[in-house]
């Protein structure tokens, strides 16, 4: 079951606190979401301006977010860990303790392309129509993570 699901980008400025807002948005606060980074180099922040653009302009405030860093007790945390890309996928799989926490760890588009490895493009350096086309991609794989979760909650 998946009751608490975290998820996580490089600097948990761009890509993840879209997801997060964006589930969030879809389960109505039913389960626990959270989302974390990578890498440090933004802890404390607030989302990148162009994803809280993003989102306020599909009605989801993200601004209330701050970036964190991802960490091994996120493992006992949570049930489910997205990740956006390939790279994410091996910085979070390094620090799995074992190989049930490894299992926890997915990438975001196999939940609408199963077992295609595609990736969320990080936006960061490119302009605002990225950030439009990464909310697209991440709302319809939530879709499918809340449809998945909700059922998972009435077993
Ligand atoms: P994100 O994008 O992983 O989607 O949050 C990035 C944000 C910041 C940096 C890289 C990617 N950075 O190098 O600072």
């Amino acid at each position: 079951m998946s009751h608490k699901v975290l998820m996580v980008c490089l600097g948990n400025i761009c890509r993840s606190p879209l997801a997060h807002g964006i589930l969030e948005s879809k389960v109505h606060h039913s389960i626990f979401v959270d989302s974390a980074g990578t890498a440090g180099y933004h802890i404390g922040e607030l989302p990148d301006k162009r994803s809280i653009a993003a989102a306020k302009n599909h009605g989801i405030d993200i601004s209330k977010q701050r970036c964190r860093q991802f960490t091994e007790n996120d493992f006992t945390t949570f049930d489910a860990i997205y990740v956006m890309d390939q790279s994410n996928f091996d910085n979070v799989i390094k620090l799995a303790p074992n190989e049930l926490c490894k299992q926890k760890v997915k990438l975001i588009l196999n939940e609408i392309h199963p077992n295609k490895n595609l990736e969320i493009p990080d936006p960061y350096y490119g302009g605002t129509s990225g950030f439009e086309e990464v909310f697209n991609m991440l709302n319809k794989a939530c879709g499918v993570i809340a449809k998945k979760t909700k059922w998972n909650n009435l077993q």
